[in-house]
């Protein structure tokens, strides 16, 4: 008989591996499972309950905000907040950072930044979306954490990992040794390791970008774009384009086949669209630990020092030998 290896038995395996540790980190992870359980139920019904569409508010980045984001984020405050082990939440769908200052949490070790639904514009059609986290310690050793435990370069990140909510609901994270895929078994309700220790593959045949903005991309960018598209047999030129809207997915694509995923700076995002605390940086320290690489086209993600919580950058991220390519075209031509 197969045995399962359920998220909750890994976590406590691996705390093994660390004798100090004391159990807080598990039980962050084991809270983070559990929202992710019960936002993976809502959008299974999605379309049979009134939970699709806008709820005619924006958020602080000038988004529509859509009913699955605003539920998602109630819901991943609720297990944080219950489960005490956090103390702060920097998620994108709140302007200010939020203090958890139950008895529990107060002084609380860890800082959560998280996208609670990521791909949000797929949620009305049936395209998968996802749940992107990152985990810090804070560095403060007295009173409150405050705004500067948030503003942590990507090297500190304790820990980081996504939920795709797609043709099946898949976990996958880092605590900085190596990368774990679980997928959610809905007769049971656990997500089961089926994607021990994930390496991303040096190369592939995919890119993933949203070429109607290619006018705007600068041009190591659209050179790049060129190149994927050239005939050359020794390297599986041209490149297949795949690109579905949530980057959760479409690295997750990358990450398990090889590929190189890209949001330049355009036109209406000098600064690129997606969000360096909890977009860019859990996924380039979950990519980086399976042996690929994730850079602005100029620097490391990881080294960026953020000023603020919603902070944006370019990103291109992936299997190394084609980030390494679209980064020469970045130095030849930008
Ligand atoms: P979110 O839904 O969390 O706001 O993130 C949207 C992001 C990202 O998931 C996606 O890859 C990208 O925006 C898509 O942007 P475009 O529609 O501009 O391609
Ligand atoms: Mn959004
Ligand atoms: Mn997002
Ligand atoms: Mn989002």
């Amino acid at each position: 008989m197969h045995a399962f290896k359920t998220l909750g038995q890994f976590i406590i395996q691996k705390q093994a591996d660390f004798p100090y540790a004391k159990g807080e980190l598990s039980r962050l992870l084991r809270d983070i499972g559990i929202a992710a359980k019960i936002v993976n139920r809502e959008i299974n019904k999605a379309g049979l309950v009134d939970i699709l569409g806008d709820v005619g508010t924006t958020n602080v980045q000038g988004e529509q905000q859509k009913k699955l984001d605003v539920y998602a984020n109630e819901q991943f405050i609720a297990a944080l907040t219950t489960g005490g082990e956090c103390c702060i939440i920097a998620t994108e769908e709140e302007e200010e950072i939020i203090h958890i200052q139950s008895p529990v949490s107060g002084n609380a070790k860890y800082i959560v930044c998280i996208d609670p639904l990521d791909g949000s514009s797929n949620t009305d059609v049936n395209v998968s979306v996802g749940t992107i986290f990152s985990i810090y310690r804070r560095k403060s050793v007295e009173g409150l954490a405050d705004l500067k435990d948030v503003l942590q370069k990507g090297t500190e990140q304790v820990a980081a990992g996504y939920i795709i909510y797609g043709s099946s609901t898949m976990l996958v994270y880092t605590t900085g040794v190596g990368v774990n895929g679980f997928t959610l078994d809905p007769s049971i309700g656990e997500f089961c390791l089926s994607h021990p220790q994930i390496k991303i593959p040096t190369t592939g045949i995919v890119y993933s970008v949203n070429e109607g903005n290619y006018v705007h991309f600068p041009d190591g960018i659209k050179k790049y774009i060129k190149y994927c598209q050239v005939e050359d047999e020794s390297t599986n030129r041209p490149y297949t384009s795949r690109y579905i809207g949530s980057m959760a997915g479409d690295i997750h694509r990358s990450l398990i086949k090889g590929g190189i995923y890209m949001y330049p700076t355009t036109a209406s995002s000098p600064n690129g669209k997606l969000r360096l605390l909890y977009e860019c940086n859990p996924m380039a320290f979950i990519i980086e630990q399976a042996g690929g690489k994730a850079t602005t086209g100029y620097e490391r993600i990881l080294d960026i020092q953020p000023d603020e919580v919603h902070q944006r950058v370019p990103i291109i991220i992936g299997s190394i030998e084609m980030v390494e390519k679209a980064e020469a075209f970045m130095k030849e031509f930008s």
